[in-house]
């Protein structure tokens, strides 16, 4: 079932179809079952119950933040909690303007259209979507040469959630047509921890409180890797004929998966080494790291860097990145101030 999947256990994409499928049971299906964001969930809880008051399709939504978060669920509770049709699609699939009216054609008044990966879509693509996102039409030229002439096409009001991981990739226009504004932030341990026990009762397995803290604890502040880390540490137990996972199981697989004690996985111990043991703990800049650990800079800055700033072990300065002291007492590198 997993043979397509990223040998990466805490950042690989989606690719097989057992993830997907995985991924499609859990997803909560309204804000009540929603867990953690508070504060996201309390204004859209606001905006929601006034736009359907008035009968109104929500305003523009942008959700943002690393990936795993919960943005794409979130775009789906929007949806139900409005009780309006969804279409989702991502920035990279629509190549051209005829491939955005297509898709705009086919909403009914009210709808929401996702876009996932927003900053991604192309120019022309993007500037078609400000009339529409705005008032509600495009302007098409039809035909060529002298017998082309422009078709004002109306569209019926609807809802753009748009998801990115990198708000500062979004060019301003666009970021100033979403009335409504969402930081996803990294999840504390007993949100993960109330997700992972939501999970194991999905997957109708028995988990001790000490195990579900340590997996939340372990997993990056993101509830797709809690997810992710339950399925294998649930085969572990299975296999161990566990009728429970508890801590010791908890332990036992994480060790296999590479995933240390504070959760970091391979790429953020190598990150961090190459910086301390190459560039004397930084400044570096993120090409230069990400050429000589393998990488995309791309990949370092989404996925990797967030979480270890969010801990305090990656500090960005405008002369690079720089490693905090308390990542070289994690890794067991002697540090001091003057390097
Ligand atoms: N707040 C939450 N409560 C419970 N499960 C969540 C929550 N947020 C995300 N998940 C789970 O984490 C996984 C990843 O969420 P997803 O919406 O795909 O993240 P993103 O779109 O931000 O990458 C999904 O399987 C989803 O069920
Ligand atoms: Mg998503």
């Amino acid at each position: 079932m997993d043979e397509y999947e990223d040998e990466n256990i805490l950042t690989g994409a989606v690719q097989d179809l057992g993830e997907v499928s995985l991924e499609k049971s859990l997803r909560p299906q309204y804000l009540s079952q929603y867990i953690g964001q508070q504060a996201v969930k309390d204004e859209l809880s606001v905006y929601i119950q006034a736009a359907k008051a008035r009968s109104e399709s929500l305003d523009h939504v942008l959700l943002y933040g690393p990936p795993g978060l919960g943005k794409t669920t979130l775009a789906m509770v929007i949806a139900n909690e409005m009780q309006v049709g969804i279409k989702t699609t991502s920035g990279p699939a629509i190549e051209k303007p005829g491939d955005l009216i297509a898709l705009l054609n086919e909403l009914e008044a009210g709808d929401i259209l996702f876009i996932d990966e927003i900053h991604r879509l192309p120019t022309q693509v993007e500037e078609m979507l400000y009339s529409a996102m705005e008032d509600f039409f495009v302007d098409i030229v039809i035909g060529q040469g002298p017998t082309a002439h422009p078709v004002h096409f109306p569209l019926p009001p609807f809802t753009l959630i748009g998801a990115t991981t990198r708000a500062g990739m979004l060019s301003a226009p666009l970021r100033d047509r979403f009335g409504i504004v969402a930081h996803m932030e990294y999840y504390t341990v007993s949100d993960l921890e109330e997700i992972v026990k939501r999970t194991a009762g999905i997957f109708d397995t028995t988990i001790v409180e000490s195990g579900a803290h340590e997996i939340g604890r372990r997993s990056r502040g993101t509830p797709r890797i809690a997810n992710r880390l339950f399925k294998r540490i649930r085969d572990f137990a299975q296999v161990a004929d566990k009728t429970a996972i508890d801590r010791e199981i908890v332990d036992y697989a994480l060790k296999l998966l590479h995933v240390d004690s504070e959760g970091l996985d391979a790429t953020d111990v190598k990150l961090l080494t190459t910086m301390i043991e190459q560039y004397h703990g930084g400044p570096v800049g993120i090409s230069a790291l990400a050429a000589n650990i393998g990488e995309e800079a791309e990949t370092l800055e989404s996925m990797y860097e967030p979480y270890l700033m969010q801990i305090g072990f990656l500090q960005r300065t405008p002369r690079g990145r720089v490693v905090a002291g308390i990542a070289y007492q994690h890794l067991g590198f002697a540090w001091s101030e003057e390097e």
